[in-house]
């Protein structure tokens, strides 16, 4: 373990260009933390892209290993809730942007980031989720907190072909929802009728720019990984005591909107907000994501790519060209 090891480095130039490159860094390199993992499997989120890219301005301590998710096994703890072999997942809060992260043979995170692999997922699944599958479950959850169950009516789920949208189709599927897929793809409608949505809505037969504060009422619950525009025709669409979780910035972070929907129909706006859920939360979702919210179609969304593979990978995901989950292979 003290031989150099393979590592996505990503730094800023002189001229505060960012991008990374794949190296080989020494242990003593790794930041603080008491449990040190050595990395089976990491994945690419549009974050992660982001990152590596400079696309957008997403590593807040230069230079830092990228890779936002980890899962892997426990080779050195200096806390009594893990020991070396167990299996865990480490995802959110600073990895992969101001701590190294999944993006290298080991990590050393802090303790209070780390989630035992729960039975029911193995390290593999538990990548093919990711961020992506954690963050769908988190709204899920979240929206049925707030009173969301299939009687209610249909749900809509936007970005429908990204990772996080494809995987929250699945999850509310298998839970008896009527998903509704709002995709730009109409070649994925047959994809998306496969992970279990029950009706496809393509963008080119809304016009965004003539949403009315308040129109037809539809969705009793939304999930939105886009925001802008969309997310305005999402909540001008719910229905009374309708719940939209607020996931995604994919099309604008930005929203122009009016409050018609929260006080003449009583819509909820959840914030969606993975990075910094604590626990007992945290373990929560990842349970159910290993139970009831188990996507059926996991496999049929993931592809994997070997660490050599992954600088060529990100560009794609700038463009909006992905299809589903990326898993990287790092020690597997
Ligand atoms: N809040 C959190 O904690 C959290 C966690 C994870 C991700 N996110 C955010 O959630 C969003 C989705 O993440 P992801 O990993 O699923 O990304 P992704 O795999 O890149 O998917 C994004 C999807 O959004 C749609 N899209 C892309 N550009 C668009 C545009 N200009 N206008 C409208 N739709 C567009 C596309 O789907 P269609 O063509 O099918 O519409 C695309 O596949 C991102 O903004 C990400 O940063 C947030």
């Amino acid at each position: 373990m003290n031989s150099p090891f393979k590592a996505y480095l990503i730094d800023q130039d002189a001229d505060k260009k960012v991008g990374g490159r794949l190296t080989t860094l020494d242990r003593d390199r790794l930041d603080a933390g008491e449990v040190l993992i050595r990395v089976h499997y990491s994945s690419i989120n549009y974050k992660d892209a982001l990152a590596a890219t400079g696309a957008g301005k997403i590593i807040r301590r230069f230079p830092c290993v990228g890779g936002i998710d980890l899962s892997g096994e426990v080779v050195e703890s200096a806390d009594a809730r893990f020991a070396p072999g167990d299996k865990v997942i480490a995802t959110s809060f600073d990895i992969g942007v101001a701590h190294h992260g999944g993006y290298a043979e080991y990590a050393r995170v802090p303790a209070g980031w780390v989630v035992p692999l729960p039975a029911g997922l193995d390290l593999f699944e538990a990548m093919a989720l990711g961020t992506a599958g954690f963050t769908a479950a988190l709204g899920v959850v979240r929206m049925e907190d707030n009173g969301l169950a299939p009687d209610n009516g249909p749900v809509i789920v936007t970005g429908a072909t990204g990772g996080v949208g494809g995987l929250a189709i699945d999850m509310l599927a298998r839970l008896g929802y009527h998903v509704v897929a709002l995709t730009g793809k109409a070649a994925e409608a047959d994809y998306l009728k496969g992970l279990g949505a029950a009706e496809i809505k393509l963008r080119s037969e809304i016009d965004f720019d003539k949403v009315r504060p308040l129109e037809a009422s539809q969705w009793a619950g939304a999930v939105d990984n886009v925001g802008g525009q969309i997310l305005h025709w999402v909540l001008a669409t719910m229905k009374q005591a309708g719940t939209v979780a607020s996931i995604g910035n994919a099309a604008d972070f930005k929203i122009n909107t009016t409050v018609f929907p929260f006080i003449l129909r009583g819509v909820s706006l959840l914030g969606i907000d993975s990075g910094y859920m604590g626990f007992p939360m945290r373990q929560r979702v990842w349970d159910r994501l290993a139970g009831d919210l188990k996507p059926r179609h996991l496999a049929e969304v993931t592809r994997t790519i070997g660490f050599d593979e992954l600088p060529g990978a990100f560009d794609a995901y700038i463009r909006g060209e992905v299809k589903g989950r990326t898993v990287v292979r790092i020690g597997a």
